[in-house]
């Protein structure tokens, strides 16, 4: 079947969806996903950040479909023309979900540790506005503890269901899904129960946003300081590859390695992902590449790894020494009338 999108054509099986056939041609055509993941059955048609403009609907049919369509659910016909970028409703259109998506997600960026790599940023940099015409108070809700391993912040959720997807496809067992409806609609356990299910960690891997994050790696660092290292281990229950993010030759955090989409290229365990943090654990494979644009790229992390010695306290203590003497005021002998007033112990 051939398809064109944004006047660039290829021929694709049957079956494949527009987003799918962007994707093989590659480049600024290709529509952001953020609740399509192509490792998860099912996944897609949730958020509709896809939206593309199909102008000619196949040769037997050439008429042009009314509205603008999921371009991840949408499958292509032969001969079927789409505009993803070279339409001015489309991009009007991806615009108005941004901001839709804005209303009730925090701006809370700047402590966030999804920051840098965080899909919805992405999606906000490009088609984000500056300003917003909310003035309601955005929705909020209570912390809820999901276990050890994984900070569940719901008021970041964007409600792509793919944790869900992953507690279902990959787990034996899910004890989390989406409960409540409309606007009160929430990720959540239920009762509190602890998510801990050997895969359950590649949760945070598929959030787009930061819902879901690493409690082993929270606050400890923001990912552009990390250096991300390709590696591996004999692991008797994943595929053993990994991303591991280092700081000096100190392993602060290990995932999934990622495609070009911020997919994961294989779900790993979560023995890999949380208990070795050692990096005589792991067989280092070498740098691993990000975008020209990523903020992770401003680290220079292709460099070679030196080790890195903070000598905190002595360099600390050091320095509020100098600064003592400087603020302190130069001792001097009392005067007699001081001595005076001290004998009388009226000081
Ligand atoms: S927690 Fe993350 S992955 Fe789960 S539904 Fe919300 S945004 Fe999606
Ligand atoms: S990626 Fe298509 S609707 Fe979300």
């Amino acid at each position: 079947m051939k398809v064109t999108i944004d006047g660039q054509s290829i021929d694709v099986e049957p079956g494949t969806t527009i987003l799918q056939a962007a994707r093989m041609i590659g480049g600024e055509s290709v529509p952001p996903a953020m609740c399509y993941y192509s490792k998860l059955k099912g996944s897609g048609g949730k958020c509709r950040c896809c939206l593309v403009e199909v102008s000619k609907g196949s040769e037997a049919d050439p008429r042009p479909m009314p509205k603008l369509v999921a371009s991840c659910v949408t499958g292509v016909m032969d001969g079927m023309e789409v505009n993803s970028t070279a339409s001015e409703r489309v991009t009007d259109a991806r615009k108005s979900v941004t901001e839709f998506l804005l209303i009730n997600h925090p701006l809370d960026c700047p402590v966030c540790d999804q920051a840098g790599e965080c899909d919805l940023q992405n999606l906000s940099f490009k088609h984000g506005k500056s300003e917003t015409r909310y003035i309601e108070e955005k929705r909020t809700f209570e912390p809820e503890d999901i276990g050890p391993n994984i900070q569940l912040h719901m008021n970041r959720c964007i409600l792509c269901y793919r944790c869900v997807m992953v507690a279902d496809q990959l787990t034996d067992g899910r004890v989390h899904g989406v409960l409540d409806r409309g606007d009160h609609s929430n990720i959540s356990t239920c009762i509190s129960k602890a998510i801990d299910n050997e895969f359950s960690g590649n949760m945070i891997d598929v959030c787009p946003v930061g819902a879901l994050t690493d409690k082993t790696f929270r606050f400890k660092s923001r990912v552009w300081f990390n250096k991300p290292f390709n590696a591996h281990r004999n692991c008797d229950k994943c595929c053993g590859k990994t991303t591991v993010w280092m700081f000096g030759n100190e392993i602060q955090r290990v995932t999934g390695r990622k495609d070009e989409y911020h997919e994961v290229e294989e779900f790993i365990c979560n023995e890999c992902r949380f208990d070795h943090k050692d990096a005589n654990d792991w067989v280092i494979e070498g740098p691993r590449r990000f975008e020209k644009d990523s903020v992770i790229n401003a680290n220079n992390y292709t460099r070679k790894i030196a080790p890195v010695v903070i000598e905190t306290e002595e360099k600390i203590l050091l320095g509020r020494d100098e600064d003592r003497k400087k603020i302190s005021m130069a001792s001097r002998p009392l005067r007699p009338e001081e001595q005076e007033v001290f004998k009388e112990g009226n000081v």
